[in-house]
């Protein structure tokens, strides 16, 4: 999708970080933005702060895990803005520090809704309502470099098994388009500095209400706050990416050599006498 300007896009999780960073980017290449999250304070003053820039955006509360409120927050952007051509699914939270053996079901069930059903509810909703005016559209979903490998000692585990869905939904969307005019990109960010750390803040009221791991949050924000890259050059790289259709979308540091290190071992065992080629 060459042209940006003009067009309609939604951006979830758009209050604060990499959501807040896509959201601005969008605005300033001239998009109708509807920013959409689960704090509905945090993300009309984020709207207010970019509108006041004369950009035209509108702020709206949507819980990913809930798939009416998905549903309600279409409606109203399709009301305001008319047809939506660009769908942003990067509402996610964190899930670190804690031994696959020892995270709750709780904990589960609160990676999995927001960053798995989350996309899902997106393809869902969003994917139809562009596909229907049949004009260009993109679908972005926000992944990591965690839905590549699983980093030894972090004990992210439910987390990076999230990322790997997401890259995998992608991908599988990506075939469903390949025929559209609806391109397809997945968002690999590194580290980038935004309030991740603090993610369990946001835990929906239906799955537990908001939570504080004050010894892991501060580990992470520490790190992010040191190493992570500031979230408007994440949106600049969104951007450009629906711009040029790009799959992979990874920006920032990526641990690349974990990656190859991984790929190669795969490799090693498709080269196995028990393996036949199909
Ligand atoms: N920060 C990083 O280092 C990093 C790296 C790779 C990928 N990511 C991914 O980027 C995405 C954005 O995270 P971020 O780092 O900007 O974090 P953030 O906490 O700064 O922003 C996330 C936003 O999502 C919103 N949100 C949370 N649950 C929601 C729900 N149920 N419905 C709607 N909105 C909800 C939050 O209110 C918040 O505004 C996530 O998918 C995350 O996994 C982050």
């Amino acid at each position: 999708m060459k042209d940006i300007s003009g067009k309609t896009a939604i951006v979830t999780g758009a209050a604060s970080g990499i959501g807040l960073g896509i959201a601005t980017a969008l605005a300033e290449a001239g998009a109708n933005v509807v920013m959409a999250d689960i704090q509905k304070e945090g993300v009309e003053q984020a709207a207010h702060g970019l509108s006041g820039t004369n950009k035209r955006v509108m702020p709206v509360r949507i819980d990913v895990t809930q798939e009416q409120t998905v549903v309600d927050a279409l409606a109203e952007a399709e009301r305001n803005f008319g047809k939506l051509h660009i769908a942003c699914n990067n509402a996610g939270v964190p899930m670190h520090g804690t031994r696959l053996v020892d995270v709750p079901p709780e904990d589960w069930a609160f990676v999995i809704g927001v960053n798995m059903w989350g996309i899902i509810h997106g393809i869902r909703h969003f994917v139809p309502a562009i596909l229907k005016h049949g004009e260009e559209g993109h679908v972005v979903n926000t992944a990591s470099v965690a839905g590549f490998q699983n980093r030894r000692g972090t004990d992210q585990g439910p987390y990076s098994m999230s990322k790997y869905a997401a890259l995998s939904l992608t991908e599988a969307l990506e075939h469903e388009l390949a025929d559209t005019r609806i391109g397809v990109s997945v968002l690999c960010p590194g580290p980038i500095n935004t309030n991740i750390a603090r993610g369990a803040r946001n835990r929906p009221a239906h799955m537990g209400g908001p939570q504080v791991r004050a010894t892991d949050e501060a580990v992470l924000a520490e790190r992010l706050a040191t190493i992570g890259l500031d979230p408007k050059q994440v949106g600049e790289r969104v951007v450009d990416a629906i711009r040029t259709n790009t799959f992979y979308a990874f920006v920032g540091a990526v641990p690349a050599d974990i990656i190859r290190a991984r790929h190669r071992r795969i490799e090693e065992a498709l080269n196995s006498r028990w393996v036949t080629h199909y």
